[in-house]
């Protein structure tokens, strides 16, 4: 299918686009009346992600409501460990939690390698998804990077240091190495199945990436990153890991062509360290917390350190759910406009 607005994948490409393209990381969710009212009707978070028609339907809110470039599929990186036989639970205002979770080598034998079958829900929200977007705009898929999913996998539950999970690094690195593989074999199957579905683009997220050193961040997650990477073709590929600053010479040299910054990582510096990568991101999302004449201050001020080219505008991690949709518009609006000033 043809896009209408496809921006995204253009600059993704590393190709000269007429503004830069503009999407944000939890775009769908809690800071959308609508997404509320939709979660409310399903009343739990995995009903919506199983329901193809009501991941569909939030996905969609942000493009036509914030007008962003690009829709990401409604869904979570949980499903992974759920396909691979690790159910998870996501409590109300606590977030994720593990029933059973994996500390022994029982436990890691009661887990299977998922095929892409195993989430079909996810594929069939993918179709169902781009049928209704018609070309609008393209379609992102994502999978947590391994090192992510086994934190959750070991710890059971969210946590501050992950400080069960970095254990297992040190007292059982084998052990670890087993898990981390069979998360990358699921791993790659998902997101093949979710480019075989229609996703034009994907992203992997590593958001507990800065919790370990860099030594560590090389064996137990660059590793499997790098993996993943080789194995995905056909589509763009978007590598976040948040807070692995360390990390950048290396990521420099993945298979992808995108890779995304928090607001640790200086644009400069991130720029000379990764001169071949397109870089996305990266204004704290608590800069939008400020007045509408901040967020335009400080969107314009990332814009011009960013320069023109190879540039996806977004922020250096996800919204959270208290940020006004009023400064969200006007982050949005002010990239569009600024962006396509300075060309
Ligand atoms: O808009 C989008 O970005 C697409 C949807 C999306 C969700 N989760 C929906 C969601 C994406 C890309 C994710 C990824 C995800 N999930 C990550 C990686 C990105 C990151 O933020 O670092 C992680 C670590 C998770 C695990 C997870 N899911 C946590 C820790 C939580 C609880 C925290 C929270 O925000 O409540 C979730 C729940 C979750 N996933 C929500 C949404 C919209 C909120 C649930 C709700 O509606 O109550």
């Amino acid at each position: 299918m043809i896009l209408e607005n496809d921006l995204l994948v253009r600059a993704s490409l590393g190709k000269q686009t007429e503004r830069s393209p503009v999407w944000l990381m939890r775009q769908a969710g809690r800071i959308l009346p609508e997404y509320r009212k939709v979660r409310e009707r399903a009343g739990d978070f995995k009903v919506m992600v199983k329901t193809p028609e009501l991941a569909a339907e939030v996905t969609i809110q942000p493009v036509n409501i914030l007008k962003v470039d690009a829709a990401i599929i409604f869904s979570d990186i949980l499903v992974i460990p759920e396909a691979m036989g690790l159910n998870y639970e996501m409590e109300e205002n606590k977030g994720p939690v593990f029933p059973r979770r994996i500390a022994s080598l029982a436990d890691l034998n009661s887990l299977h390698i998922s095929e892409s079958e195993e989430l079909n829900y996810v594929h069939d929200a993918i179709r169902l998804t781009k049928k209704e977007l018609n070309g609008k705009v393209p379609l992102i898929g994502f999978a947590g990077a391994p090192w992510t999913i086994f934190s959750y996998m070991v710890e059971g539950r969210g946590s501050k240091t992950f400080s069960q999970a970095k254990k297992m690094l040190y007292t059982q690195p084998e052990f670890s190495h087993k898990l981390l593989n069979m998360i990358t074999q699921s791993t790659i199957n998902y997101l093949k199945g979710q480019i075989k579905a229609g996703a034009d683009l994907i992203q992997i997220f590593d958001s507990w990436a800065g919790i370990l050193s860099p030594e560590q961040y090389a064996t137990f997650s660059l590793k499997y990153i790098r993996q993943i990477c080789d194995a995905i073709g056909d589509v763009p590929k978007i590598v976040f890991a948040k807070g692995a600053f360390f990390a950048r010479p290396e990521m420099n040299d993945l298979n992808c062509q995108v890779i995304g910054l928090d607001w640790n990582m200086g644009i400069h510096e991130s720029r000379s360290l990764m001169p071949t990568k397109v870089l996305q991101g990266n204004l704290d999302p608590c800069a939008l917390y400020g007045s509408l004449d901040d967020v335009k201050r400080e969107t314009r001020q990332m814009l011009d350190a960013f320069g023109p080219y190879k540039h996806i505008a977004n922020l250096g991690h996800g919204l959270y759910p208290d940020i006004e949709v009023d400064k969200v518009k006007c982050f949005i609006d002010t990239v569009k406009q600024y962006s396509a000033a300075k060309r």
